[in-house]
Parts: C-alpha cells; sequence; structure tokens
C-alpha cells in the first residue's frame, strides 16, 4: 500500500540501492489507517518536514518504487522543506525538524528551562541583596559600638572625679554648640545629686539644695502636672549662647520616673544667700552694694534681650516675670536672673515669638501698665521688653530702699506696699498703676546722694506709661556702670588722701 498523497519520486542512486533490498518495507505513515505502511520491493520509508504557515510539518510515509524514480523525494534541506528516504522498516519514525538546534514549536524555552532561567538570577539578586545587608548591617554595629565606647571614654574623661561644675560646664559649654551640657552628661549629673534641703517654693517647682560630688547645686522640682513648665523652662536655659555671668546657670536637666510618677528636675547652680527678695529681707545693702547688684542685673537684662546675630548667635528674649524673687544673689555680691518658666523668645526672621499663649502672665505687682489694661502692642516684640524694663524699675526701687541715706536705711518693702493689700487682684493693680498713675515713691533724701539719685531718675524713666519712651536694658547697665566708675574714681581718691 502506498500513500495517495506523494508525489512521484526516483533517482538513479536510491533505485540502485532499494533493488539491493529487494523486498518490501514497513513505514510509519500518519495518514495511513493504523499509521503503518508497506512500499513493497524497491520502495523507501519517507520523512519530511515543511514549513506551513510559520509550522513544522511533518509528513511520514512510504514511497513506492515508482515514486522512487528521480528520487526527488529524498533529497532536499532549505529552510522551508526536508525530506528523507530511508531503507529498513520504520525508519522514518524519527522526527524531522528544519532547525534541529531548536525543537519544532520551540521558539519558546521549555517550562523548566523558563523556571531555571527565572530563578536562578533572581535567587543570585536575593543572596547578594542578603549578603550586602548583612555586611551593612555589620559595618553599623561595629560602628555603633566603636562610638558608644567612643562617648562612654569621653563621659570618663570629661566626668573625671578631680573636675569641679564650673570646669565641666566651662569644657563641654564651650566646647559644644554653646547650649549647654550633652544630654548623656546632664542625665549623669541629674541622677547622683543626693537632695539636702528644701530651699524655696515658687510658682511651679519646689527647690533644693542638693549636692553633687560635694558641690552645692540648686534643684528645681516640677511634678508631672507641670511638664509643659519644665520643658519650657529647661528650653530656655539650653537657647544657644544665652550662659552670662548674670544669668542663672543651667546644668541639667533630668526626668526621673520613679515608678509612680515621674519627677522633673531643672538643675542649676546654687547661690547660699538665694533669692533678692530673702536678701534684702535679711541684709540692709551699702550704696556700692547696690550699684553693684543694680548693674548686674542690668547687663543680664541686656544680655538676654540682646538679638546677637550669626551662626553663634542667640534670640532676643523677655523674661515677663522679673521680680526680686526672681533675681539671686551671688556670694560675689552680684545678680543673677533667674526663672525664665515665663520668657519668650523672638525669631526676627519671621518677626514672631515662639508662643502664642495668654500676654498677661507674670506677677501682678510687677505688671507694667499696658500690661495690666491689655493694651500692649502685641505686634512687636519690643512690647515684651519694655514690660520687663518697667519691672526692672520696681526691683531697683526695692533695692535703693535698703541703702542708707543720712545713716538711715528704710525697712524693706515691695513695690506698692502702700498702695495694694498683699495679694493685689489685676484690678487693684490696674486702679492704682493705669487709672491714677501712681508709682512707688521716691524720696526728696535720694538727691544727696549720687548714686540714689541716677538710680532715681533711672527708676522714673523706667516707668514711663508710654512704654516707648522707657530707657532699654542695654542704656540703663551703662548709666549705672558710669555710676559705679565715678564712685570707684571717688574711692581711690578717698584712699589716697588717706
Ligand atoms: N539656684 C538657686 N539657688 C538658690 N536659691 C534658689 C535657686 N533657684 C531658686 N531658688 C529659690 O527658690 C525660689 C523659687 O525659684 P523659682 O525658680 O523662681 O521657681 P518658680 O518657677 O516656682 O517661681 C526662688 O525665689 C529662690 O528663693
Ligand atoms: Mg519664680
Amino acid at each position: 500500500m502506498t500513500c495517495p498523497c506523494l508525489p512521484p519520486v526516483g533517482t538513479a542512486l536510491i533505485f540502485l540501492l532499494v533493488a539491493q533490498l529487494g523486498t518490501g518495507l514497513k513505514c510509519v505513515c500518519q495518514l495511513c489507517t493504523n499509521k503503518t505502511c508497506e512500499t513493497g520491493a524497491d520502495g523507501a520509508c519517507w520523512n519530511s518536514v515543511m514549513l506551513i504557515d510559520g509550522k513544522e510539518e511533518a509528513v511520514k510515509s512510504c514511497l513506492s518504487p515508482s515514486q522512487m524514480k528521480g528520487q526527488v523525494f529524498c533529497y532536499s534541506s532549505r529552510n522551508v522543506s526536508k525530506r528523507n528516504c530511508c531503507f529498513t522498516d520504520f525508519c522514518n519514525n524519527e522526527t524531522l525538524h528544519l532547525h534541529p538546534e531548536r525543537p519544532s514549536g520551540g521558539n519558546s524555552w521549555s517550562s523548566l528551562e523558563l523556571v531555571m532561567v527565572t530563578l536562578v538570577p533572581v535567587c543570585l539578586l536575593c543572596v547578594s541583596i542578603l549578603l550586602w545587608v548583612h555586611t551593612l548591617h555589620g559595618q553599623r554595629c561595629i560602628y555603633r559600638k566603636a562610638n558608644k565606647n567612643d562617648m562612654e571614654e569621653t563621659l570618663d574623661d570629661q566626668m573625671s572625679p578631680d573636675k569641679h561644675l564650673k570646669d565641666l560646664i566651662f569644657d563641654l559649654s564651650t566646647s559644644g554648640s554653646g547650649s549647654g551640657l550633652p544630654l548623656l552628661v546632664q542625665r549623669t549629673i541629674a541622677r547622683t545629686i543626693v537632695l539636702q534641703e528644701s530651699i524655696g517654693k515658687g510658682r511651679f517647682g519646689e527647690v533644693w539644695r542638693g549636692k553633687w560630688r560635694g558641690e552645692d547645686v540648686a534643684v528645681k522640682i516640677f511634678s508631672s502636672r507641670d511638664e509643659r513648665s519644665w520643658f519650657r523652662e529647661v528650653e530656655m536655659y539650653q537657647t544657644i549662647m544665652l550662659r552670662h555671668e548674670n544669668i542663672l546657670g543651667f546644668i541639667a536637666a533630668d526626668n526621673k520616673d520613679n515608678g509612680s510618677w515621674t519627677q522633673l528636675w531643672l538643675v542649676s547652680e546654687y547661690h547660699e544667700h538665694g533669692s533678692m527678695f530673702d536678701y534684702l529681707n535679711r541684709y540692709t545693702i551699702s550704696v556700692e552694694g547696690m550699684v553693684i547688684l543694680a548693674v548686674s542685673l542690668a547687663s543680664g537684662l541686656a544680655h538676654l534681650h540682646m538679638e546677637i546675630i550669626g551662626a553663634q548667635g542667640k534670640p532676643a528674649i523677655a523674661h515677663r516675670d522679673l521680680k526680686s524673687k526672681n533675681i539671686l544673689v551671688k556670694k560675689n555680691g552680684t545678680a543673677v536672673i533667674a526663672d525664665l518658666g515665663l520668657a519668650v523668645k523672638h525669631d526676627s526672621v519671621t518677626n514672631t515669638t515662639d508662643i502664642s499663649s495668654n500676654h498677661r502672665v507674670g506677677t501682678k505687682r510687677y505688671m507694667a501698665p499696658e500690661v495690666l489694661d491689655d493694651t500692649i502692642n502685641m505686634n512687636t516684640f519690643e512690647s515684651f521688653k519694655r514690660a520687663d524694663i518697667y519691672s526692672l524699675g520696681l526691683v531697683f526701687w526695692e533695692l535703693a530702699r535698703r541703702c542708707p541715706v543720712t545713716g538711715i536705711y528704710e525697712d524693706y518693702q515691695l513695690p506698692y506696699y502702700d498702695m495694694v493689700a498683699s495679694d493685689p487682684s489685676l484690678e487693684d493693680m490696674k486702679k492704682v498703676v493705669c487709672d491714677q498713675k501712681l508709682r512707688p515713691n521716691i524720696p526728696n533724701q535720694w538727691q544727696s546722694c549720687e548714686a540714689l539719685r541716677v538710680m532715681g531718675k533711672i527708676m522714673r524713666e523706667c516707668w514711663y506709661a508710654n512704654a516707648v519712651a522707657r530707657l532699654t536694658a542695654l542704656r540703663i547697665k551703662k548709666t549705672v556702670s558710669q555710676v559705679m566708675t565715678i564712685m570707684d574714681g571717688k574711692d581711690s581718691l578717698a584712699s589716697q588722701l588717706t
């Protein structure tokens, strides 16, 4: 049986070969009923593949001897067809391909190959990323460890037992950002302070004397309820370049959790004389002592008020609660401004203050008239400074009263002691200061002493109802300094004469 679809074939070479065999062949035949055909004698098994519509189509069949004539069926190896004749039973079973390197239908990858081709690079990539992350993490750990060791070493070095607080503050504040001790040092100091006795109580905190390595420190303790006040005051003290000999020396801040509540600490230099209020209550002062206190106070306020421009500059700060209870007296007889809990900073770039909260804060007795009657011009930061100047004038008055004039000392009194009750209301103060325009009395006897005369004049110029007309802290500092120079001159002249 022959396959009916095959065209005539035959070449002499194949003919001879088949003739040699002499018997018929069994071949694979796709189109035959049982997929097999027989060639009869001198035939051949035929195998071909052709490209039809881009796909390889294989044809397997038998070639009859007549079809073998010319052999055209047996040889072709072009891109579009391939034919092959063979001469053993079922020798055409194998499948021919036009592109033997690629299997039929195999422009695409086999699924295994696809999996391999995709998975291997992905796995390699993952492994590399993991290795990279691991190495990076390792390096960070080493860096952190080294850094921690470095910090610990520096801390140990900085806090060596023979170091006094003053040296520590000087070393670390001048080498750092200019805003205070590093936090780690602050915490270490705060946690090694032993509290000794309660020394004062103000608006928020209770103030204690504590010991750190044998040195006295002051610890203002806020309850967790007053966390905002603690944060605010600490923030103020940490203001870059605030440190000044006439502003309370800030040492450390710490928040200690004792299990049931949080204690907020503000550690500062301790001044055994306490507040100026306590000091004036206890002691009378010489004119020289008064001038020293006044000039140092003006100096501290001028520094607070001053804006220093530049990378290591400081913003202008207004105190807003200047009074004798918030000023401390140092051992050397100079004053330091304390209690920055209500202070405000000015941002000159945006012309804004750092808080927009109630502006009627502070102590009523010391409030400037424009604060009392709420006419203060909130649009300019100068207004807050001018209100401070009014309060400064009142503190000067408290000071001057404790100086001897013609051998007589006045007892200590708070400003307006003779005009309002002990705990005056805003209305009481407003009536006296704004409506009646009264001010503390400046005794005539002060005219007989040059320093007191100048101080009296300064006070009046601090108390103008028109805030713009008031002196500035810097002007006051300069004027009182001049008084001091005159007094020094007289002293040296006097000592030369005796
Ligand atoms: N560094 C200090 N040295 C000595 N006494 C201080 C010190 N700091 C505060 N005091 C005392 O504690 C009082 C209250 O302190 P202050 O800072 O004004 O607290 P508050 O914010 O509660 O008013 C002061 O009037 C003063 O008597
Ligand atoms: Mg206070």
